[in-house]
This record gives C-alpha cells, structure tokens and sequence, in this order.
C-alpha cells in the first residue's frame, strides 16, 4: 500500500468510526421511564385535597382550564400575600386570556388552615376573586407537596409558628400538566408574558 493510499484508509476508517459514535449516542438517548409510561416527570400528577367550602378537590379539578398552583398559608406574613396579590394583578392583565385561568392556593399548614379558614382568609377583597383555597390532612398536604416538588418546614413553637416554604407558582396546562414554573418576585408583566406565551404553545 502506498502511504496515500493508507492515509486514505485511515481517514475512512474514522469517519465510520465517528458516525458509528454518533449513531450509539442518538440510539442511547432513550425516553425516561416516566416519560414512556405516560407520567409526568415534573412537578404535579394526582393528589387529594379539601376545599374551601370542605368538599374533596382532586387533579381533576386542573383539567379544562389553565391553574397556577402555589403553596403557603394564610398565617404567611409576606410571600403568600404578596403571591395572591401579584397574580390577580397578573390575571388582570391577561384580559380576557385571565379567564381562562384559575388560581390555586394550596395550604402547607393544615393543622391550622382548616377549609372555614381558607374560605375567610381569601374572602378578603384585597385578594383576586375565585381563588381555589386548598388544605387537608398532614397526609394529604405531605403528598401533594411531595408530587409538586415543593418544601415546607416549620418554624417555631406554640400557635405563632410560621412555616418556611417553597414560594415558586406552577403554571398548569388545561389537561392538568406541568407546564412551567412562575418564579416568585417576577413582574406582572413578565408572569402574563409567561403564561400568554405557554397558551400559545398550547
Ligand atoms: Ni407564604
């Protein structure tokens, strides 16, 4: 062989080697478990709770519209009230596009917010009207904190605890799927953008 021709093969010899490594990296990337059984990966899925007026609320009550779910309580001196606030102005904004929302406000403090307290605390005018107020037992709010990924601790003793806790909104699809996160601290603005753009997407 001449040394052109072994340069030749060589050259051949690494291409098939390079596009034999590419076709094993597309081939390995396999869906996730979850993904291939049809289950969500990211935050949400099934739970079971009691709303503000004491009847059963389950994932079923996400399908048909969009939701932003978030979690505290009403004891919350700052974040929740400031959530609350934040997206009723934000629903605002959305126009008719904000009707198509609900908001869910889901307790992380059940041995205090009891469904005659969620009802009273978002009976308050200063909040946006409808908000879905959601509690339950230790159990039931453990779970579904769990299936959204979120972190709840208490702090303190006696009544006045408070309760540190995750305070990111999740923006749900109509078939009741994650479909992004609405940091907390973002603008109004930036939050109706978020969930104008994810309606667009479908
Ligand atoms: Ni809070």
């Amino acid at each position: 062989m001449t040394p052109k021709l072994i340069l030749r093969l060589l050259a051949a010899a690494i291409v098939v080697a390079g596009l034999t490594f590419l076709a094993v990296q597309i081939g390995g990337r396999r869906p996730a478990p979850e993904a291939a059984s049809g289950l969500q990966a990211g935050p949400g899925g099934p739970f079971t709770l009691v709303d503000a007026t004491g009847r059963t609320y389950t994932e079923a009550g996400l399908k048909g519209r969009w939701s932003i779910v978030f979690f505290g309580f009403t004891f919350c001196p700052d974040v929740c009230p400031m959530t609350l606030d934040t997206l009723g102005r934000t629903l605002d904004l959305l126009g008719p596009d904000g009707r198509k929302v609900q908001i869910i406000f889901v307790s992380v403090d059940p041995e205090r917010d009891t469904p005659a307290k969620m009802a009273a605390y978002l009976d308050n005018p200063a909040f946006p009207k409808g908000v879905i107020g959601l509690t339950g037992s230790p159990e039931q709010v453990a779970a579904v904190a769990r299936a959204y990924k979120v972190y709840y601790e208490k702090e303190g003793e006696g009544d006045a605890y408070l309760i540190n806790h995750s305070s990111i909104s999740y923006l749900m699809d109509p078939s009741g799927r994650f479909a992004r996160v609405l940091p907390y601290g973002m603008a109004p603005e930036a939050l109706a953008g978020q969930v104008r753009d994810a309606m667009k997407r479908g």
